[in-house]
């Protein structure tokens, strides 16, 4: 339903769905919830609290506390009724197949993450041996739950630049062969290696890209300087890579879609000696890919990536309501308000883009 006037300046889309977001807990909510609904109908919400989100019943209790959040934003009626939390578990050497069944019987978990331990924030819980995780493999398989994956390997002595290439050779050819039907997400995918690995595959591989991994590269994160707010994990990688990245999400293939991986960490924690991983996007994720897309000429190829191929791969409808992107410029936040007296310093904070959301 992607309508562009005839002058390019406004484009009409299905209101997008972002299928990897971190919106954190608690006070963090008064913050998260209203920028993710305020773009997004559905979201699935990473579970790498602390605690993790482990069971069904954890899931259920995040999500209560979420739309607690919601109701008392200031959001819209419309955009409140609108914003579908979907929740995961998040996979630890102790996960059973009961643990599976009962979250597949919830409604509510929508799949299930698997974080190496070590690999990024808040994943020390993570599975140490996926050999060991075959009856929840098989139970996934059963049941239909996808498996989402942080797709890094976590050995000291592998590259931080290879460790993804190195998760596809070493571990996901090997879950994908003893588990041919399981549903399976590669998340915030950023190498050309990924890319063509998920291509290569059938209907039930696909990947997720973030708009920080389609807009730049390792040289905006380390030129002239040490960018922190360009620090994410998996870290940006190569032009080449970057450039791979948006030529797949802009090819209108279905297996790409959005995940922001929005995850907020406060100022002074990115800012500081040892940085925190993740980049705040959730707010003006829109208008970022909308410039990604356009800067290769192919804003027509926004919708299916934003809102149609997630919801495809995840056997949802498509969303029914609508938003309206136009290229009169808007500039990105210096930084939001968070909890406690912090703040959020966004991706491209205090830049200028050049699509904004219509009313
Ligand atoms: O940069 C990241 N931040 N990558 C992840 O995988 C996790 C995320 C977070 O939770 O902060
Ligand atoms: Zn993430």
């Amino acid at each position: 339903m992607t309508s562009i006037t005839d002058s390019f300046k406004e484009l009409t889309i299905l209101q997008p769905d972002d299928w990897h977001i971190h919106l954190r807990d608690d006070k963090a909510l008064a913050t998260t919830v209203p920028h993710a609904a305020g773009s997004f109908n559905r979201v699935i919400c990473m579970p790498n609290l602390v605690p993790p989100v482990k069971t069904a019943d954890d899931a259920r209790a995040y999500r209560e506390r979420i739309l607690q959040y919601l109701q008392a934003s200031n959001l819209s009626a419309e955009r409140q009724a609108a914003f579908d939390p979907r929740m995961t578990l998040y996979l630890t050497d102790h996960t059973t197949a009961q643990d599976i069944e009962a979250a597949a019987k919830s409604g509510i978990v929508q799949a299930v993450k698997l974080y190496p331990a070590g690999a990024t924030t808040n994943s020390a819980d993570g599975v140490t041996d996926i050999n060991a995780c075959a009856d929840v493999f098989e139970a996934m398989e059963k049941y239909n739950l996808p498996l989402l994956l942080h797709g890094e390997v976590t050995h000291d002595h592998v590259d931080i630049f290879d460790r993804e290439k190195r998760f596809l050779d070493d571990v996901l050819v090997q879950i994908i062969t003893n588990f041919p039907t399981l549903q399976i997400v590669m998340e915030h995918i950023t190498t050309r290696d990924a890319a063509d690995f998920v291509l290569a595959q059938g209907n039930q591989i696909a990947a997720t890209i973030t708009p920080q991994h389609l807009m730049f590269n390792r040289n905006h994160l380390l030129l002239g300087g040490i960018k922190p707010h360009f620090y994410c994990l998996p870290i940006l990688k190569r032009a080449t890579h970057q450039k791979a990245l948006l030529e797949v999400a802009t090819s209108g293939s279905p297996k790409f879609f959005l995940g922001t991986d929005s995850a907020p960490h406060t100022t002074d924690k990115k800012e500081a000696a040892c940085g925190c991983a993740g980049c705040y996007s959730s707010a003006t994720a829109l208008p970022l890919y909308a410039t990604a897309f356009d800067s290769v000429g192919k804003i027509d190829k926004l919708e299916g990536f934003t809102s149609r191929f997630g919801a495809q791969f995840y056997g949802l409808p498509v969303n029914e309501n609508t938003v309206t992107l136009i290229n009169i410029p808007m500039q990105v936040p210096v930084n939001y308000p968070y909890f406690d007296g912090s703040t959020l310093t966004p991706l491209m904070a205090g830049e200028m883009l050049p699509w904004s959301i219509k009313g």
